[in-house]
């Protein structure tokens, strides 16, 4: 089982301990009770989108097969589950309640308090209704407000029997990846997109907050970011790896936190800059009760040209490349590098990722790197008035096998561990964690992996949809076990 200090908080029942999901990764039934399309949908049916253009209609059929999986969840002795409620569920396009969307995550929420454990809701995990997004989807402002009225839906029907509301998950992903580089629904790669994305989404988030705590007085309401440090590779690439992190880190926390953007960042792009109206950054400010953090890994950061360039800056990149070729205020001196740098250092980004080698990496390729979480969280703390902080999202997809019946993921199971005594760590230095959710309950649909990624701590036999506990989750239950009996 896990194991951590005498005295560390996490042996303390107090510290709680879920797993995660989310609803288009496991729920399946898409077309089932009047639920609308999603933007994943949509996203899954084009060609060359998603591996195998693999698709969420059926995933881990969790919709139908809630019961037995609120079963398995409470066999683990966690305190909490986090899930997240799907949108096109809950508001149909002419904007009435459908009822039978609000009854299913009723029954799932009854059966999850029949067993005494504790809900964390998130309202928005990616799968936006197609019917938004055919008009202007998170570029038009009027889809926040659309947001604020869903979370008005939700939060008065269950009040507080969901104890956290999570408004977003991971709005760098939905803005990011969903519309400035294309690799995520709805596919859009487009600077300005991007940025207008990410403001119009932390707007939806500061306006549901007062309706979420009005509805739900004795409920936490936050949001959750996802954070990957950037490291410098060198001495000459601090700089560099700081303007990442104010790019992807700061850009998100810090309107959250202190109610502006870095400055940095606003100058490099200013060109592609949203409109910000006077009341917005008061209202993306307004306080929150907790932070969720998602972690996974590090990100190095190199400011010379040196390196295996991610395919994301490779696509960053060309682009700059077809803008030189188009441009016509280039002079005729400067040579191609010269350009390129130019125009980088004016519109796109001045660093570029590096992969390392020989380091630990999971199935998705993403460098193990615990270390990482402990300075993540001390340095955000030391930067900002962090609020109660969860890990709301933590775990390592690995290339599983079921040999008679046993999956052992000591990939898994060692990351866990690893991580977790950083998180044990981070409390000792100051940090207020107060729990930590495993992503994930069980395998999913991992959005442009398709089911090829496994994060799960239970192994899903996609063709029988058979649930089998790994050692990892067996860890999670011996250790849960014996916290509950106040063994440790
Ligand atoms: C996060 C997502 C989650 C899952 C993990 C692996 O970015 O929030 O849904 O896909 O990554």
């Amino acid at each position: 089982m896990y194991k951590f200090p005498k005295d560390s908080k996490l042996n303390n029942p107090e510290f709680i301990f879920g797993v995660a999901t989310a609803s288009y990764q496991i729920e399946g039934a898409t077309g089932v009770d009047e639920r609308c399309d999603s933007i994943w949908d949509t996203f899954c049916a084009t060609p060359g989108m998603v591996y195998k253009q693999h698709n969420g209609d059926i995933a881990c059929n969790h919709y139908n097969l809630y019961e037995q999986d609120v079963e398995l969840i409470a066999s683990l002795n966690v305190d909490a589950y986090r899930l997240s409620i799907a949108w096109p569920r809950i508001i149909k396009e002419d904007g009435g309640i459908n009822q039978k969307g609000l009854d299913f995550y009723d029954r799932l929420i009854t059966a999850l308090e029949k067993k005494n454990i504790k809900v964390m809701a998130t309202l928005y995990h990616w799968d936006l209704p197609q019917y938004l997004e055919d008009k202007g989807g998170w570029l038009n402002r009027e889809t926040a407000v659309k947001f604020a009225e869903y979370a008005d839906v939700v939060s008065q029907y269950f009040g507080d029997r969901i104890s956290f509301y999570v408004t977003l998950n991971e709005p760098w992903c939905s803005a990011f990846h969903g519309y400035r580089y294309g690799i995520h629904a709805p596919g859009i790669a487009d600077e300005a997109s991007g940025f207008l994305a990410c403001h119009n989404l932390l707007l939806a988030h500061g306006m549901a907050m007062p309706i979420l705590r009005k509805n739900a007085k004795k409920s936490q309401h936050g949001i959750v970011l996802n954070f990957t440090p950037n490291y410098p590779v060198d001495e000459p690439s601090i700089e560099a790896a700081q303007f990442a992190d104010d790019e992807h880190t700061h850009w998100f926390i810090k309107p959250l936190m202190e109610g502006s953007y870095p400055s940095s960042v606003f100058q490099h792009f200013k060109n592609y800059m949203p409109i910000i109206e006077d009341n917005d950054m008061a209202i993306i400010s307004e306080k929150i009760d907790f932070l969720g953090v998602n972690f996974y890994s590090r990100s190095m950061v190199t400011n010379g040209r040196q390196g295996k360039v991610s395919d994301t800056i490779l696509k960053k990149l060309e682009r700059a490349e077809i803008r030189i070729l188009e441009s016509d205020d280039v002079l005729e001196d400067e040579t191609k590098a010269e350009q390129l740098q130019k125009l980088m250092n004016q519109k796109e980004s001045h660093y570029l990722s590096v992969e390392l080698q020989e380091v630990e990496r999971t199935h998705i390729g993403w460098e193990v790197h615990p270390e990482a979480l402990l300075k993540l969280l001390t340095d955000l703390n030391s930067i900002y008035k962090l609020p109660p902080v969860y890990i709301t999202e933590n775990g390592a997809a690995v290339d599983d096998h079921i040999l008679d019946g046993v999956v052992d993921d000591e990939q898994r199971y060692r990351y866990y561990q690893n991580h977790l005594l950083m998180v044990h760590e981070a409390i000792k230095m100051g940090v207020d964690v107060r729990g930590y959710f495993a992503w994930s309950l069980m395998d999913n649909f991992e959005w442009a992996e398709g089911y090829k990624m496994r994060f799960g701590i239970v192994y899903v036999d996609y063709e029988t949809q058979e649930r089998t506990l790994k050692q990892s989750a067996i860890k999670f239950q011996e250790f849960l076990g014996a916290r509950k009996k106040g063994l440790l």
